[in-house]
């Protein structure tokens, strides 16, 4: 240390972009000649260290903390309040903001009460509410059926992942969106969807279908699906709570072969850390591609994609007309956040079972099947529940239809991660597997032992479930 103080850094010299590098370089001569006892080597004086008056700079442990404290909360903001410039298409094209506002606001329509954003699976984030509403709400004297409650709500960032943006005169003018709109849910703590955020817990109750079928325009899906509004508003509406379709707007599939919706559960973003591959399909990518692609091509965000494999027309030919493989805005206000965003997602935890949520000693049997002739973690390794290395598998390794697969850029399957299976209220709302095929763990065991010919016992499969709900 004394030896930066000595031989103070001109900063001047320094490039504003890569001004870490030399500074690495000194922390580590100043580190190396700690070690050795040396005083002054020439590389010292080549590479002064710090200018006369200004604080010696952090050594580069301490910039790696800072850094991580920084991405973390960057990141979070992110996920929680940035629209990417999204307003521009949900207010600006569709004009969903006059469908939530309603006629007598100046919008259209009855307009979206707070109990109707409830219904629908928006979440109202508790902790952004003042005090004396909190106490109105709970008197019983906020009208709840009142779509001018919705806007008040707005105006205080307190409706999980959507961002209203108001005029000078107070009127709705616009809204865009937030990953955490189908990324967060709420502890209910407050009411049933009215809670604090619980970040990265897929939304399960969501129907954001429903939500954008009530815009007053939707000719832009029109004219990038090629088909007419009514058909988009079906398409919209056979969709669910809990699910959307990530893909539709590349390969315009919007059933599969057996005439059922082809959108996918919404899957958490947290227990993702040391995890290769993502989404159900995955071949898309890392967490990182992803949220580049659904910043860009899903929210509608304004930024710079690029994917090459989007331009083959006969898998993606929506994708390869519109250009989503090469898209650049002319402002660019998603890919400076993709680092902080990447590290706040790989910093949300798995939710661990809680205390009494399983049967401990059976869980241990179930453990030793898991590992053992069940042959579950031939795919799922623990701790990460996945393949550590390529983490992909063919729909006839799991004996089950390839239409999803087929829609990804390596016509595969992700091994889930497995996470919080503890829990069906939420995270596991609406089933499991991309479409939740499988209504229960049960269901999903009786599938892998008829399809791998496991020959469980019911104690066996009782015991592996009591397991996989300690993950
Ligand atoms: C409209 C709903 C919606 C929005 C908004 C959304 N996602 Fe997703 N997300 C999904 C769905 C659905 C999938 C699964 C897609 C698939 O497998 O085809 C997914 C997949 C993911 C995955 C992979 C999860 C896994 O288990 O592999 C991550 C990570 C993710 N999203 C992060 C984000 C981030 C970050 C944002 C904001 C930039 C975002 N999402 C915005 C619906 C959404
Ligand atoms: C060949 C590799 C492989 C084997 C063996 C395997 N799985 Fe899976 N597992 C997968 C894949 C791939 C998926 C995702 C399927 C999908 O999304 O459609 C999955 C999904 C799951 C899910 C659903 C997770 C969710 O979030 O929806 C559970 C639960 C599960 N597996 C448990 C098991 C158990 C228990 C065993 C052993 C009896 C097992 N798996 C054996 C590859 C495998």
């Amino acid at each position: 240390m004394s030896i930066k103080k000595n031989h103070p850094v001109d900063r001047t010299h320094q490039l504003p972009d890569n001004g870490m590098l030399p500074l690495f370089f000194v922390t580590l001569i100043a580190a190396a000649l700690g070690a050795c006892g040396s005083t002054k080597t020439e590389a010292q004086d080549t590479k002064p260290v710090a200018t006369a008056g200004r604080p010696a700079p952090a050594s580069f442990d301490e910039q790696i903390q800072s850094n991580a404290r920084r991405m973390l909360e960057e990141g979070k903001r992110t996920f929680r309040f940035d629209t990417f410039g999204s307003e521009d298409f949900w207010g600006g094209k569709l004009r969903l903001h006059e469908a939530l506002a309603g006629e007598k606001l100046g919008g259209v329509g009855q307009g979206v009460s707070p109990r109707t954003a409830l219904a629908l699976g928006l979440k109202v984030d508790a902790e952004a509410l003042p005090t004396e509403l909190v106490a109105q709400i709970k008197a019983g004297t906020v009208d709840l059926d009142d779509p001018a409650t919705t806007a008040s709500l707005l105006k205080l960032n307190a409706v999980v992942g959507v961002t209203g943006i108001f005029s000078s005169d107070g009127k709705l003018g616009s809204i865009g969106i937030q990953c955490a709109i189908c990324h967060s849910t709420v502890d209910d703590s407050f009411a049933p969807g009215i809670g604090r955020r619980l970040d990265g817990w897929g939304n399960r109750d969501l129907n954001i279908g429903a939500i954008v079928a009530t815009a007053p325009n939707l000719q832009p899906f029109s004219d990038l699906l090629g088909v007419d509004v009514a058909t988009v508003k079906a398409v919209l509406n056979s969709w669910g709570p809990g699910r959307y379709d990530a893909e539709l707007n590349m390969d315009g599939k919007a059933k599969r072969p057996d005439g059922k919706s082809a959108a996918t559960l919404m899957p958490s973003a947290f227990g993702l850390a040391g995890v290769n591959q993502h989404t159900w399909t995955g071949g898309w990518g890392t967490v990182t591609y992803w949220n580049a692609y659904v910043a860009n091509t899903q929210m509608y965000g304004k930024g710079t994609f690029l994917d090459s494999r989007l331009e083959d027309a006969k898998q993606y030919p929506v994708a390869a007309k519109a250009g989503w493989g090469h898209l650049r805005n002319a402002t660019d206000l998603i890919t400076a956040k993709l680092p902080a965003l990447h590290f706040y997602q790989l910093a949300m935890p798995r939710p661990k079972a809680p205390q009494g949520s399983y049967d401990a000693e059976a869980a241990r049997r179930g453990q030793v099947y898991f590992n053992g002739n069940a042959k579950c973690s031939t795919c799922h390794v623990p701790p990460i529940f996945t393949e550590p290395g390529y983490n992909l598998h063919s729909a006839n390794e799991l004996g089950i239809d390839s239409f999803q697969a087929d829609r990804g850029p390596e016509r595969r399957y992700v091994t889930t991660p497995l996470r919080a299976l503890f829990d069906t209220q939420k995270i596991h709302k609406g089933g499991f597997y991309h479409d939740g095929r499988f209504a229960t763990l049960e269901d999903v065991i009786d599938h892998y032992d008829r399809f791998l010919k496991l020959g469980l016992s019911d104690t066996q499969k009782k015991d592996l479930i009591q397991y996989l709900k300690s993950i």
